[in-house]
């Protein structure tokens, strides 16, 4: 017994729980999801899986994303990017829904199944039926020789390493950077962004490492704010664009290990809904970054305002509008908008740790929930 809790103690590497040692590793990770890949300098982005199917890209009508959970988020984030740089129409499903709905699928077709695991069933069932029909399944896993890396015709892996803690976290932010680098592969090859445009986002990508790491900084921040909200028996995200899916996967998290009955919604929705239920004692986490329908986003946040709604909101380092009108306010770096996801989940992660520690949950390991899910 004693021996097994040294062992996990060495495993945790210092960190109370394998969340937050993930958390953490997330600048280095990303960094090892696009080494020997993303070369800024000289404008190139090489994956094997993309260099040798180039053509089936280039000549899809459309891609399908499968998948589900956190994947499912960073295939939305996915869906806003490839269409955004390549101009490629994209769909995204719950590989539980695609797989019994009889979908319409083609051989002009591109699939992507996205999971951390490799292993779930859903996804796994999805990629089957893709292929009976015909259509290209590319994999973006994490486990090396996982099931679903084994069952697709090609692949990229994310080199986040053995991911623990039952949330994911490290997982999502190397599967949108896996994501992000085929959209701009493609995109090189389709010529659908200029020059400049694919030029800055290698070197935004490339130094994008250095920013989560500042974004990490904001852990005190967060703790500060897990104090004051811990008890909450509800709670709403709010993101506009790129980051609309950030607020669905802020939601899950915190639902995943506090047991905090959460919501995420594009903030523009919110009228049609969610405003009903702000009153005074509901937090509203704002995802509000410079870039991006910043300008409609300050409107949510008046809305919610007048209504006595207590705002959290995350924010581009020196932004003065929001301050003004938030109750907190969480500072990230500056990045271009299609970038940002990758820092504005940061603190969401550390927010929902924080508040699951102080409320005593078993943040690894959630009640019902499992890392991975290989029945239906
Ligand atoms: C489970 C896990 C989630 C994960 C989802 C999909 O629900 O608890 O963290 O996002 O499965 O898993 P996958 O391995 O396919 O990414």
């Amino acid at each position: 017994q004693e021996l097994q809790m040294n062992l996990e103690q060495i495993e945790k590497g210092g960190y109370d729980h394998f969340m937050l040692k993930e958390i953490y590793e997330q600048p280095s990770v990303i960094k090892d999801t696009y080494r020997g890949r993303l070369l800024a300098n000289k404008g190139i982005i090489q994956m094997a899986g993309i260099e040798d199917n180039l053509e089936r890209f280039l000549n899809a009508d459309r891609i399908i994303i499968v998948a589900c959970g956190t994947s499912w988020h960073a295939g939305l984030v996915a869906e806003y990017v490839i269409e955004e740089f390549t101009r490629i129409p994209v769909e995204v499903e719950y590989a539980s829904e695609f797989r019994y709905r009889n979908p319409i699928i083609g051989p002009k077709d591109v699939v992507i199944a996205i999971s951390q695991s490799g292993e779930t069933a859903d996804t796994l069932a999805a990629i089957k039926l893709a292929k009976e029909n015909g259509a290209f399944v590319f994999g973006v896993c994490n486990v090396v020789g996982s099931s679903i890396s084994r069952e697709t015709h090609a692949g990229a892996y994310t080199h986040a390493g053995p991911e623990i803690g039952v949330a994911s976290t490290k997982a999502f932010t190397t599967q949108i950077t896996v994501l992000t680098m085929i959209a701009l592969r493609i995109a090189k090859a389709k010529g659908t962004l200029s020059n400049s445009d694919f030029h800055r986002y290698l070197q935004e990508l490339e130094i994008i490492p250095e920013k989560v790491q500042e974004a990490l900084l904001t852990n005190d921040k967060a703790k500060e704010i897990a104090a004051v909200f811990k008890d909450a028996p509800n709670c709403l995200y709010l993101g506009r664009g790129y980051n609309f899916p950030v607020a669905l996967e802020g939601a899950l998290k915190l639902k995943e290990i506090s047991y905090i009955h959460a919501e995420g919604y594009p903030a523009a929705e919110m009228k049609h809904g969610p405003i009903a239920l702000i009153d005074e004692h509901m937090p509203v986490i704002v995802i509000a970054p410079k870039q991006g329908h910043y300008d409609k986003v300050v409107s949510n946040i008046q809305e919610i305002k007048s209504r006595s709604g207590k705002i959290i909101a995350v924010v581009t380092k020196g932004d003065v509008q929001v301050r003004e009108l938030a109750d907190y306010v969480i500072e990230i770096p500056d990045t271009v908008d299609a970038l940002s996801p990758l820092l504005t989940t940061i603190p969401l992660q550390l927010l929902s740790y924080h508040i699951a520690v102080m409320r005593d949950c078993n943040v690894d390991q959630p009640r019902n929930l499992a890392k991975s899910v290989t029945v239906e």
